[in-house]
């Protein structure tokens, strides 16, 4: 069976994205998903290519015992249209950066990360990367949310629940 893949996509690749990416993989490897599900994350934006996620995002996601150290940020390229089956957005921004490189034949998913979290509003997760600490753990709270809801979605559309 092929695998189930995931691409969380913000602008620098270096707070939500790899955020999402950690807490996502996380809840994948809790649930024994590992073999069937497979997790990635870019930036739209070239400017982080290479570094490791930013200390603060770090710092917040090992708090609830999430490492993001071995991470390191890359663009999104076309390639990642034909490899990904979920292509998800943390704003509204990305979203439409996205939408302007996605190819005809894409034949995934192309949306908003944040709505899997059922919460109604907001439906963008907020960039934390000029803000205070605080908005670390704001980003947090949206992710878990989110990747509960995103994994269960996944599930129930492949019949694993
Ligand atoms: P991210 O946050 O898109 O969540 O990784 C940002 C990181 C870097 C910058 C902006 C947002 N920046 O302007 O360098």
């Amino acid at each position: 069976m092929d695998k189930v893949k995931v691409l969380f996509v913000c602008l620098g690749n270096i707070c939500r994205s790899p955020t999402a990416h950690g807490v996502f993989q996380h809840l994948v490897s809790e649930r024994g998903l590992s073999q069937q599900i497979e997790v990635d994350s870019a930036g739209t934006s070239d400017w982080h290519i290479g570094r490791s996620p930013d200390s603060r995002a770090q710092a917040a996601a090992l708090q609830r015992g999430c490492d993001l150290s071995a991470l390191s940020a890359r663009q999104v390229s076309s390639a990642d249209f034909y490899d990904f089956d979920y292509i998800l957005a943390m704003d509204n921004q990305n979203l439409q950066d996205l939408e302007q490189v996605s190819p005809a034949g894409f034949s995934g998913y192309l949306e908003l990360f944040l709505p899997y979290g059922n919460i109604g509003e907001p439906r963008e997760v907020p960039d934390p990367y000029y803000g205070g600490e605080q908005g670390f753990d704001q980003v947090l709270d949206m992710v878990e949310l989110a990747s509960t809801g995103l994994l269960n979605h996944i599930c129930k559309r492949q019949g694993w629940s």
